[in-house]
């Protein structure tokens, strides 16, 4: 949702950042900036700073950082619209009246929440049929109580290639709207048929308790299994955990995360009615954040095989970022929770949580299954690897623990294990003060952004790129006619490219290019990068000529990476012109 500039020009006036962070965290004055403890991470010296003049925070430590907004959505873990709104309360201002777009995309999704809530009832009453006796049996032979099949809205879709259509453009519904939904899909010829025939259905239901979508499964083995709807204006797959809406008011002190909709169906069915499944796709850092607003303690209950493992390690980094405690349960005999369940009961899942083991542990015994612990080759061979992991741990007690663990398994004393520990934690150091000393050395600092999912492939351009940003950001008036010099096909990085076009388009636009701008538009990840970027000052300088500069080195890489050439030009005859050009001292 888009709030009016001026708004939020207001609301960022009169909540001002420095007095939002202090009611969080305790800052002290030092500089021009203020530091304190950063709430996003566990840290004992104060690298959390932020900036009343540019109105920002950054985290040196973990790479947050953003706005006076959000920080709100990050400290109160919202989203933008309500972190906007909890702002404006706080300052004691009115949110306006929504602009008419804004008021017509939110009708056009309510006719869709509609739509998704008459097909899943649609479903639902086709389930009942007495036609329908297959698809009833096929839950009930899973082992599904009728309650259960009620709670979570099961149903059937008829094989048929119309039916839903008909039902629904009866209801009044338009044809583009089902298309819209993915409830139906469009044939080359232009035919519209029903998405979902001949499958049992489970629908998708958000936070606030809407039908978003559908997963549909086959009633034999054919494939693909499972057919689950695409992604809509009204369903992100990667912004919800099937379940959620009913785990999220569970009195249990720990969510259980499951790969299928069976699984966490016969979770509940069994009492544990904290399971949440993340809709068959590696679990994203959103839903990750999700959890961690209704718990601080997850057991991840994937499959036992060998992808569900895979999946499982993943998990657990992205869990452990959001500050969750994470155990990890392990099913004996390659079954998942669902057949687990069904053959042993629910006391004897009870008691698989209850020995579930901690991550750490869990990744020593990964590690330990890839050495034959009877040879003493490969028992030194486990001792360095499980080393290198558990150097990673920050806690020294936690450390201590687990090194005392891996020595037992590789029957070495603990003080062996240790030294090994000790010897990584010291290259882990070296490695990490060396990187320190070339941030500071050179004045750009050549890091690689926090987030790794961002990262860099050209260290040097990417480097120019972030200066160009900063510079723009400093001073509006050298946009103007920068699109010619610098085209944003030129940029490598493309979060930064992403960052410099819209700073082109607001500036067409004649609007301000600030922070600002920004918040709630891009990721906060990407929000972080940002912020780092900005939180650097301007070295001193003129700043056309430098940005003239950053422009050249920028063309310069992409001469030498072949993107960029003179119309039948030697790329190499290129290269050679431009750095003549620019020993003559001229740019661009
Ligand atoms: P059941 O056979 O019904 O017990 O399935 P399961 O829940 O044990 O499924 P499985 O472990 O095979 O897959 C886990 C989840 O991945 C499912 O719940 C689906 O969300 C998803 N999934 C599985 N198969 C498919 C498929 O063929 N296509 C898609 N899109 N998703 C699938
Ligand atoms: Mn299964």
């Amino acid at each position: 949702m888009a709030f009016d500039r001026v708004f939020l020009d207001e609301l960022s006036a009169r909540n001002d950042i420095v007095e939002v962070v202090s009611q969080y965290v305790p800052l002290k004055k030092s500089g021009a900036n203020y530091f304190g403890l950063c709430p996003f991470h566990n840290e004992k010296s104060a690298s959390f700073s932020v900036s009343p003049d540019k109105q920002i925070f950054h985290c040196f430590g973990c790479g947050a950082g953003g706005g006076v907004i959000t920080f709100v959505m990050k400290a109160e873990g919202l989203e933008f619209p309500d972190a906007v709104r909890f702002l404006a309360a706080r300052a004691g201002m009115q949110v306006p009246e929504q602009g008419e777009a804004d008021r017509q995309a939110a009708r056009r999704r309510d006719r869709l929440y509609a739509l998704c809530r008459d097909a899943g009832r649609f479903y639902y009453d086709t389930l009942w049929k007495p036609e329908n006796r297959a698809a009833q049996e096929y839950f009930l032979r899973r082992g599904l109580h009728r309650r259960t099949m009620n709670r979570f809205g099961l149903g059937y879709a008829p094989d048929s290639f119309h039916a839903l259509l008909d039902a629904m453009t009866g209801k009044g519904y338009m044809r583009e709207e089902l298309l819209d939904a993915g409830l139906v899909s469009r044939s080359e010829k232009g035919h519209i048929y029903d998405r979902f025939r001949g499958r049992v259905m489970f629908p998708i239901i958000d936070v606030r308790g809407n039908v978003i979508a559908f997963g549909g499964r086959v009633l034999d083995d054919s494939k693909p299994k499972y057919l689950n709807s695409p992604e809509t204006p009204i369903f992100h797959k990667s912004r919800n955990l099937f379940a959620m809406n009913l785990a999220k008011t569970t009195k249990n002190g720990y969510f259980i995360l499951a790969e299928g909709y069976m699984d966490v169906i016969a979770l509940h069915q069994a009492g544990f009615d904290s399971a949440v499944a993340s809709l068959g796709t590696s679990l994203t850092e959103e839903q990750a954040r999700m959890i961690a607003r209704h718990t601080d303690r997850i057991v991840i209950s994937y499959d036992a095989d060998g992808a569900g493992q895979a999946a499982a390690q993943r998990a657990i980094d992205i869990l452990k970022k959001c500050d969750l405690q994470v155990k990890v349960l392990k099913i004996p005999g390659a079954k998942d929770p669902d057949e687990f369940i069904k053959e042993r009961g629910a006391d004897a899942f009870r008691s698989l949580i209850e020995r579930s083991e901690d991550h750490n542990a869990y990744r020593i015994e990964q590690i330990a299954a890839k050495y034959d612990l009877e040879d003493d080759e490969a028992r030194v061979l486990f001792l360095r690897d499980a080393a290198r992991m558990l150097a990673g741990i920050e806690s020294s007690i936690e450390r201590e623990v687990y090194a005392g663990r891996a020595a037992k398994m590789a029957g070495v004393t603990a003080e062996a294990m240790n030294v090994e520990v000790r010897r990584e934690l010291g290259v882990r150091r070296k490695r990490q003060k060396a990187a320190e000393r070339r941030e500071i050395r050179s004045p750009v600092g050549l890091a690689q952004p926090k987030d790794r999912t961002l990262a860099y492939t050209d260290m040097k351009s990417a480097k120019a790129e972030e200066n160009v940003l900063r510079l723009l950001f400093s001073d509006q008036k050298l946009i103007a006619g920068i699109e010619q010099m610098l085209p944003p096909a030129w940029f490598s990085a493309p979060v930064l490219r992403k960052i410099y076009e819209r700073v082109l388009a607001l500036d067409r636009e004649g609007q301000i290019v600030d922070v600002l701008s920004f918040e709630g538009w891009l990721e906060p990840n990407e929000m972080s990068l940002l912020s780092g970027i900005l939180e650097q000052g301007l070295p001193p300088g003129e700043h056309r000529q430098e940005l003239a500069e950053y422009i050249n080195m920028i063309r310069m890489q992409r001469i030498r990476d072949g993107t960029l050439m003179k119309a039948g030009e030697d790329p190499l005859l290129t290269f050679g012109r431009i750095k003549k050009q620019n020993a003559g001292g001229q740019t661009i």
